[in-house]
């Protein structure tokens, strides 16, 4: 952990980082005595797609590489892995999972086919990183495996033997086929997608006929011995409400145990999105307003799930979000490479404390995607390897898995972006852990003015100060590059005050704060 954060604020003031422009304040009550949900750890998922240097050249470098690894895996990532404790990944994709071919990817390396990877600038992918690969990467990490099938341009035979190959115990063709490939226990695998944006690069369905696929495929998806599978339809791209009508109404509940939904914050259009860098305030703050806009859908496609499944027992599994801007100059535009600046932990910050508090629906999310690839959390170039913003989002977020929602009211001054379109200038989210500490996450949007943040935390009589962290940066447009990888990163936050029930937090502008109360 860096110096306090009061030294670090003394460095920004003398260098004028602050405006004048003074400080506003909020209002927040935390009702503490009326937690009811669980914030799912799985909301703080991670994606790995074969696309572009996410996997090889990121992640994977291969047993013989000079990069320190652990089974091919390089060893810098699991270990800041380990320490935001991920809670799943998902692999292999994404539009590439419908186009895998699992039998690919097993056996001897020097004997796996090659294929051309079609959706992601049309190279070579050489199967090296398969399902052992996978599933040991995930043992090694300690996090959930969320395999993701090809419905797309598969079958459902090929599912189901995948299903066997991984989980099955007993005597089975699949099972046996596992062991002489070297592993005779099975994989524990829980989640399970039936397909990738069915409705688009997973075939170009329609919601009616991907329904009855669905039901098809996950007939065939076994519990194998005490394995239970969560299996996840492919669910809706954005506010396709149509598309969440059907899945909740024409598959049985007992038949599904989340639904996805993909959104992506991209400031622009699609054919130009943005840079992911060189942005201005007018830019900065449209981001902030689309990453807003994630409130919107969840409660939308919640509300249409709690018709036909009122005990909330189908999860709203968000398995891609993020910052979406062009790649990097220079970089291949099939690739998806982009930096990742303080911006980059304003969306995390806001899109975290809206998946905490939908937490009775939102039972699981995936950021797009883990390394080099969209808003990843890490950037790797050979040997060195940086921690973006967004991962340090994540680092500071852990203390919310699966700790119990507490519930907020928040009056908040609006910040606005250039069309007059207003959206709250604070977001925040709290919870109470396992071991009765409180933790209060903030985030102002503000690139000018600070906010003081009053609360009153109903049922926190008693409670004292405990630790705080602030991620914020000079610019806005800061970012960690592999000359100086340590720009944006977490300081010591120290700005706050509690009194009985009341707490005061002085967030900065552009800022993510949490800080505890025990
Ligand atoms: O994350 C990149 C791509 O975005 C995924 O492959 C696809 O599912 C989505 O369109």
């Amino acid at each position: 952990m860096k110096s306090g954060f009061f030294s670090f604020l003394l460095v920004l003031c003398c260098g004028g980082a602050f405006s004048a422009a003074g400080q506003a304040t909020a209002e927040m009550t935390v009702n503490a005595d009326q937690g009811k949900y669980t914030i799912s750890r799985h909301i703080y998922g991670h994606f790995s797609e074969h696309l572009g240097r996410g996997i090889y050249g990121g992640l994977w470098v291969g047993e013989d590489s000079s990069v320190p690894n652990t089974g091919g895996v390089r060893n810098d990532i699991i270990e800041a892995l380990k320490r935001i404790r991920i809670p799943n990944l998902r692999w292999p994709g994404g539009c590439f999972a419908d186009e895998y071919h699992w039998r690919d990817g097993i056996g001897p390396r020097s004997e796996r086919p090659k294929m051309i990877n079609t959706h992601w600038g049309g190279v070579v992918e050489d199967n090296a990183f398969g399902t052992h690969e996978f599933l040991n990467l995930c043992e090694e990490l300690g996090a959930e495996p969320y395999i993701c099938g090809n419905v797309g341009s598969g079958t459902v035979e090929e599912m189901s033997k995948w299903v066997e190959y991984i989980t099955f115990d007993g005597e089975s063709p699949m099972a046996n086929l596992r062991r002489q490939n070297g592993r005779e226990k099975p994989w524990k695998v829980k989640f399970w997608g039936v397909g990738n944006e069915n409705w688009g690069c997973g075939g170009n369905m329609t919601a009616e006929y991907y329904a009855g696929e669905y039901r098809r495929y996950q007939t065939y998806c076994r519990n194998y011995g005490n394995n239970r599978l969560y299996r996840i339809v492919g669910g809706p791209n954005v506010a396709d409400y149509h598309w969440m009508e059907v899945m909740m109404r024409d598959i049985p509940t007992g038949m599904k145990q989340g639904v996805s939904l993909h959104y992506y914050t991209v400031p622009n259009q699609w054919s130009d999105k943005g840079s992911a860098t060189d942005f201005d305030e007018a830019e900065y703050y449209r981001t902030i307003r689309k990453a807003y806009y994630m409130d919107e859908l969840v409660t939308r496609h919640g509300a249409i799930m709690d018709r036909y499944d009122p005990e909330k027992r189908v999860g709203l599994v968000v398995d891609e979000w993020g910052n979406w801007f062009n790649v990097e100059p220079g970089t291949n535009p099939g690739f998806l490479y982009q930096q990742n600046t303080l911006r980059d932990a304003i969306v995390a910050g806001v899109t975290l404390n809206i998946f905490n508090n939908h937490a009775d629906r939102v039972k699981m999310a995936n950021i797009a995607q883990l390394v080099n690839v969209l808003q990843s959390l890490f950037l790797t170039d050979g040997e060195k390897m940086l921690l973006t913003p967004t991962y340090h989002v994540f680092d500071m977020y852990k203390v919310h898995h699966d700790a119990t929602l507490l519930p907020t009211v928040l009056q908040s001054p609006e910040a606005k972006d250039e069309e007059g379109k207003a959206f709250p200038q604070v977001t925040a989210s709290a919870s109470r852990d396992a071991d009765g500490k409180i933790h209060l996450s903030l985030v102002n949007a503000d690139l000018q003015r600070s906010v003081q943040v009053k609360c009153v935390v109903h049922g926190a009589q008693g409670m004292s100060r405990g630790k705080g962290q602030v991620i914020t940066s000079e610019n806005i447009r800061d970012c960690n590059s592999f000359e100086n990888p340590n720009r944006v990163v977490l300081y010591d936050f120290d700005d706050f005050s509690v009194d009985g029930e009341k707490v005061t937090v002085n967030l900065p502008a552009m800022s993510v704060v949490t800080v505890e109360l025990k």
